[in-house]
């Protein structure tokens, strides 16, 4: 019962997820949450009323406390090219400086969950990508801030084990979309909603062939659940989590003019170092969390995801949310 928690990007689409799988436990004194609401929002959080839960606005690499935690959960960074593009040196820090921070707020014992991406195989030579293949990333590409402090992060972790002995979980996400995504957020699926709801044309970069495994928030979090406290898994990772049927992008968009009447698809030129294709091996996942599946179908998911931004047009302004605060110490 006097297990601490803290949690970094809690306020962002996935992190506000975890934390409702968090309060639900009864197993911990105090959950802090460290969010510099860089991509994240106060309203994701608007519905936590657990007095366990403490919010602190703060940058997750300057973050300051003399509380140790027995568990850390890092999510800080932004998932979204536009947005990490837009400010490579803060997600550089982000991911990197933050995890460096965090590794010294641990208890003797702790344990550290990060959450790495699919990106970390860059634009990969081989289908499906199972974790022991290297990737063919560019370092200095326009991608390289997300994709090269991900594997940087994967790295320090492995070594601060090897020679610290702290307890590790490392995640490879692949896409997932869902309830809580920034309507501005700049991927496909938000994007596209997005459109389908203002003005009506949906972007398509390319030819809309590149396909991607879109996996939706609640299963993508049940697996998240599983790995990171629920099962007693020893496996410190790196495992890949996501969905692994392939669907281009310009099927999503399909389905969405579909959903929403007058809607149209207009074709846009290529984003440069697009990945043509991602899709987990989740061959690894299958022995580690038996049993679990992406069930939910793209047309589900995006259905759900459609009617959770109709809700948000129709609701106007952000609602009310916890106030953050600066932790006492
Ligand atoms: N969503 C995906 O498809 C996906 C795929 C692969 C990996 N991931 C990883 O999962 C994690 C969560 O992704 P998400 O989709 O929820 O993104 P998000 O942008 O919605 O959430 C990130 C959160 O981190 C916060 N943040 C960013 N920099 C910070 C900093 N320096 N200090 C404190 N807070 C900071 C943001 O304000 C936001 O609340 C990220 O690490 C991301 O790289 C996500």
């Amino acid at each position: 019962m006097s297990r601490k928690i803290l949690v970094s990007g809690g306020a962002g689409f996935i992190g506000s997820h975890i934390v409702d799988r968090l309060v639900q436990r009864n197993d911990f004194e105090s959950l802090v949450i460290v969010d510099n609401f860089w991509t994240g929002l106060q309203s994701n959080l608007a519905h936590i009323s657990d007095p366990r839960v403490h919010l602190v606005q703060a940058d997750v690499e300057t973050f300051s406390t003399e509380t140790r935690f027995d568990e850390i959960i890092h999510l800080a960074s932004p998932a979204s090219p536009p947005w990490y593009m837009r400010e490579p040196i803060r997600t550089i820090n982000a991911n990197l400086m933050g995890a460096m921070n965090l590794i010294n707020k641990l208890t003797p014992g702790g344990k550290i969950s990060f959450a790495s991406t699919s990106e970390v195989y860059g634009d990969p030579l081989v289908s499906p990508q199972p974790e022991s293949y290297r990737g063919s990333v560019d370092c200095t590409g326009p991608r390289s801030s997300y994709d090269e402090s991900k594997r940087c992060t994967e790295s320090l972790l492995f070594e601060c084990r090897r020679t610290q002995g702290i307890d590790l979980r490392i995640v490879r996400l692949f896409n997932v979309y869902g309830p809580r995504t920034r309507p501005d957020d700049g991927r496909a699926v938000s994007n596209f909603l997005s459109q389908a709801l203002t003005h009506g044309e949906l972007t398509v970069y390319g030819d809309g062939m590149q396909s991607r495994s879109w996996g939706y928030v609640d299963d993508i979090v049940d697996a998240l659940e599983r790995y990171f406290w629920k099962d007693d898994v020893s496996y410190v990772g790196p495992l890949n989590i996501g969905n692994d049927k392939e669907i281009p992008v310009i099927d999503i968009a399909r389905f969405i003019t579909e959903l929403v009447p007058g809607s149209r698809i207009k074709i846009c030129p290529p984003i440069p170092q697009d990945p043509t294709n991602r899709r987990p091996d989740l061959t690894l996942c299958r022995q580690v969390l038996p049993g679990w599946e992406a069930n939910v179908t793209y047309q589900d998911g995006i259905a759900r995801t459609l009617q959770w931004f109709r809700d948000q047009v129709m609701s106007g302004a952000q609602t009310s949310a916890p106030t953050p605060v600066r932790l006492a110490d």
